[in-house]
């Protein structure tokens, strides 16, 4: 076998194994294993060329190459070796954790003050037998004011500045609104059941009104409605009165007044004593401005109007309705004094409650 073949094996190898002891990623190891052992590499390439020598020469260079060749790709499998546990142990070291470190903390979510006493006011009806219904926010004039007993042109629906939905029917009226109230649900739940009727109606309302602390131009309301035979007015005002002392405590008294509501008759307005000063009117009470009264409902027997409409026999049935607005109850019960604070998302103020 000629030398110069021998020599360049050996001079192959040696430059060979000195490279792979540089390379130290795969991508590295990649292109040395394509330089010298690929299809065009370079051992490849000394082994091809002893097709020119005779056979005695050719056998002995042969397992000269295979031999060299042999030895690289044992060399190489364990230098990828190699490379694969210096990376496992870096990224082991990167990814370590410490298992001492202080946690982050997680910020726990909560009822909104509105929801929180929206169930406590359902919950003090559906104790005394009453079951909760929804209805929905964009509403028929219909139900709104109509069968309520607020016909077209009525003055009464001057007390709900309404929010109109641009909506044009065949006949070019716009009978389309959101709710004012969720007085329309009295409307519908007797149109669909026949009594005996008790229903509790949590919702959202909206006024075309310019926002103070008073006043939002959206708001839940909660209705709730009795209809049976023989209902009076002294099971309105014992109803009222138990969920007035659930709500404010035992010691509540309660006040009834006349007010006007078309789809009541009569109508009334329930106050309660203000709890804040009990009742005294003391100067200075910020709660009930010293009158010793806080008003936090309107409330009255079903028109008998209301009740025919929806093809009750008027001279069977009476009920009585009510109407109030929890953002109010709140508002007294949390001593909040301006109802923006509800919607404006300020977390200062979401997260007292
Ligand atoms: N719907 C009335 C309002 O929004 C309140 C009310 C309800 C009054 C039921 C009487 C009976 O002002």
């Amino acid at each position: 076998m000629p030398e110069s073949i021998t020599q360049s094996i050996e001079t192959l190898v040696h430059n060979a194994l000195a490279e792979l002891g540089e390379a130290h990623d795969s991508q590295t190891l990649d292109q040395w294993r394509v330089a010298y052992l690929g299809r065009r590499g370079r051992l490849t390439t000394i082994l091809r060329g002893l097709s020119q020598l005779d056979l005695e020469e050719r056998r002995a260079a042969g397992a000269l190459g295979n031999k060299a060749k042999r030895s690289l790709e044992e060399h190489l499998d364990r230098r990828e070796s190699e490379i694969r546990q210096v990376q496992l142990d870096r990224s082991a070291e990167l990814d370590r954790l410490d298992v001492t470190l202080p946690g982050r903390p997680l910020s726990m979510g909560r009822l909104h003050p509105t929801t929180q006493v929206i169930r406590e006011i359902t919950s003090a009806f559906t104790a005394m037998g009453f079951s909760i219904v929804e209805g929905p926010e964009v509403e028929w004039d219909k139900y709104n004011f109509e069968m309520l007993n607020i016909p077209q042109g009525h003055p009464a629906r001057d007390m709900w500045n309404t929010v109109w939905v641009d909506y044009q029917n065949e006949s070019g009226e716009r009978p389309m609104l959101l709710r004012t109230h969720t007085s329309p649900m009295q409307a519908r739940v007797m149109e669909a059941t026949k009594p005996p009727v008790r229903v509790i109606v949590p919702g959202k309302c909206y006024r075309y009104e310019a926002t103070d602390a008073t006043h939002e131009w959206h708001f839940y309301q909660v209705e709730g409605l009795a209809v049976d035979e023989g209902i009076t007015f002294a099971d309105l005002k014992g109803t009222l009165y138990e969920f007035a002392r659930r709500l404010f405590g035992e010691e509540r008294r309660v006040r009834f007044r006349c007010d006007y509501f078309p789809f009541v008759e009569p109508g009334v307005d329930m106050s309660i004593d203000c709890f804040a000063c009990d009742g005294e009117g003391t100067s200075g009470c910020r709660i009930c401005r010293d009158s010793g009264w806080i008003e936090i409902m309107g409330a009255g027997m079903v028109h008998p109007r209301v009740l025919a409409g929806v093809g009750y026999d008027t001279e069977k049935y009476t009920g009585f309705a009510f109407g109030l607005g929890p953002e109010r109850i709140a508002m007294l019960k949390y001593g909040i004094d301006d109802i923006r604070l509800f919607y404006s998302n300020d977390l200062r103020f979401l997260r007292q409650f």
